[in-house]
């Protein structure tokens, strides 16, 4: 399976990333102070400063991805965000699972589900760690997903019992909120 290398992922935060989406913007309402978040598939920690500056001094994030580099990356990028103030806590992951040591209010992944083989295993563990009402918010980019291949990737969510509820405003991605319901 394809992933995207540590460099290649900083050099486009620093950059384009910017310029077409401003993370606070994109996550606010999501997070509240004192939760317990996680960024699965990490990356370079794009999204990391505005998850840990939502959940706060009395909140926690998990970083979590399967490239050991990405969670150095991510961990460099939140020292130096002045108001990252939640615990961080990096994970490395295995292909198909995570354990996280405390459950989730909020899990973001963010143009991940198209690096991952088996999207229904991850759903399962994402189920698993999410707390009832617990909410999944899934992003992926026009540009390496098709319509129908984000469908698929989303379908076993349903198939778990997440109601799922499209977002149409972040540009260029797809994008939509599984909630837990059981
Ligand atoms: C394209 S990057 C996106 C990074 C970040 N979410 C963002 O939006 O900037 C995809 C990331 O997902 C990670 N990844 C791929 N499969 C994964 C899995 N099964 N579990 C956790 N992370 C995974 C990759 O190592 C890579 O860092």
């Amino acid at each position: 399976m394809h992933r995207t290398p540590g460099w290649l992922m900083s050099a486009f935060d620093r950059t384009i990333r910017p310029l077409l989406w401003d993370p606070e913007q994109i996550l606010r309402g999501y997070v509240a102070p004192g939760d317990t978040v996680a960024d699965i598939g990490c990356g370079a920690g794009y999204y990391a400063p505005a998850l840990s500056k939502f959940a706060g001094p009395s909140g926690r994030l998990f970083l979590v991805d399967v490239q050991e580099d990405m969670l150095k990356r991510s961990t460099r990028r939140l020292r130096r965000a002045s108001d990252a103030t939640a615990q961080a806590v990096p994970v490395l992951a295995g292909d198909d699972r995570f354990d996280l040591s405390d459950e989730l209010d909020f899990a973001l992944m963010s143009w991940m589900l198209h690096e991952v083989e088996r999207p229904a295993l991850l759903w399962e563990n994402v189920g698993e760690h999410l707390r009832p009402a617990g909410k999944a918010l899934v992003i992926e980019p026009w540009v390496h997903v098709r319509r129908r291949r984000f469908e698929e990737e989303v379908a076993p969510a349903r198939e778990l019992g997440f109601a799922t509820a499209e977002i149409d405003d972040i540009l260029f991605c797809h994008a939509c909120v599984a909630t837990r319901m059981v």
